[in-house]
């Protein structure tokens, strides 16, 4: 696999987005994560200043809340080209090491998913974040020997949706880490509102507060969102978004009052269902509704803990009084059997 295969991976949603212009450029327009960005700021202003290349940066965080889109604004703000790859992407160690070899001072190497490299691929990482070298081991047996290749300061910006998977030599190594939260509802409508102009729909502020609530506390949420209610718009409507058109897009597309979609209801009925509301464990969740244990665990379960519609104990999942008043039922707790 040649370095600039490795480079051009990208995800198609984000790059749907990115086309669409709806990602913000600079810390000045990035809405939400005010601590997140303060830092930031500092960070990138003090580093451009002195003329230095920025610390390496770990962002972690549930998907969607903009990762991706960091590590390109801070790219923009430092003035340097940001090379993009991910952690499944890089196979071989030579995959990397020429990747590294390419890099000019300050530039940005973004690698997502960096939980997922293989630990090959990780001990070359070592001595290149530290030390701004490789080692290169030539030969093997006895006559192997290992030389130094110097390497330009550079910026490692790593993503992962799974701090806990990172070992902990890899995590020493980032100067600057920061956890990206769901966001609060006012800065999907302020996301939203923003979108809406880029995009040039009609949408009043009734409507953007529904999409806002219905994303997840989620921006990659509200702005999908809003583009499949911009084609219903168009055609079921006159074009413009009002709430009631809103409404009308968001049942057909299944997100409910909650914005959850099929995916997370199937999820909180088989605990109830078919676990007697839990604990149940990954393993059996993930078979009872036919889904990857990590989808779960990245995907769904986030969001439904943070709502406050399941818990995670040491013994397994489990359903919420929330989740049973959701489905209309009477939770184990509060059922005239078990009084
Ligand atoms: N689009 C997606 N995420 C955003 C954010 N955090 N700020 C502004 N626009 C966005």
């Amino acid at each position: 696999m040649t370095a600039d295969h490795v480079l051009s991976t990208v995800r198609a949603e984000e790059d749907a987005q990115y086309e669409a212009g709806l990602r913000p450029r600079s810390l000045d327009d990035y809405i939400g994560q005010d601590r997140v960005r303060e830092n930031l700021t500092v960070a990138v202003t003090a580093t451009r200043n002195r003329g230095e290349a920025l610390d390496h940066v770990l962002l972690y965080g549930p998907p969607g809340l903009g990762k991706t889109t960091l590590a390109h604004v801070i790219g923009n703000e430092l003035r340097v080209p940001v090379r993009g790859t991910a952690g499944p992407v890089l196979e071989k160690p030579g995959d990397l090491a020429a990747i590294l070899t390419n890099l000019k001072a300050r530039e940005v190497l973004f690698i997502d998913e960096i939980h997922r490299m293989s630990p090959a691929i990780e001990e070359i990482l070592y001595p290149a974040m530290e030390d701004y070298e490789l080692d290169i081991v030539i030969g093997q047996g006895p006559s192997a020997r290992s030389v130094k290749v110097p390497l330009q300061r550079f910026t490692l910006i790593g993503a992962t949706t799974r701090a806990g998977l990172l070992t902990s030599p890899l995590r020493a190594r980032f100067g600057i880490v920061h956890r990206l939260d769901f966001y609060a509802e006012r800065d999907l409508v302020e996301i939203v509102t923003r979108s809406g102009r880029i995009l040039g729909v009609p949408i009043d502020a009734a409507a953007t507060a529904e999409i806002a609530r219905r994303s997840r506390g989620t921006p990659r949420v509200a702005n999908r969102l809003l583009r499949r209610v911009r084609d219903y718009a168009e055609v079921r409507a006159d074009g413009a978004i009002t709430l009631e058109v809103a409404r009308n897009a968001l049942t057909l597309l299944e997100v409910d009052e909650q914005g959850f979609d099929e995916a997370d209801r199937r999820l909180l009925h088989a605990i109830i269902d078919k676990f007697g509301g839990g604990p149940v464990g990954l393993n059996s969740l993930a078979a009872a509704i036919s889904e990857e244990k990590d989808a779960i665990e990245d995907i769904y379960e986030p969001y439904l803990i943070q709502a406050g519609f399941l818990d995670r104990t040491p013994r397994g999942r489990m359903a919420t009084a929330r989740a049973y008043d959701y489905f209309g039922l009477a939770s184990p707790e509060r059922h005239p059997r078990l009084l």
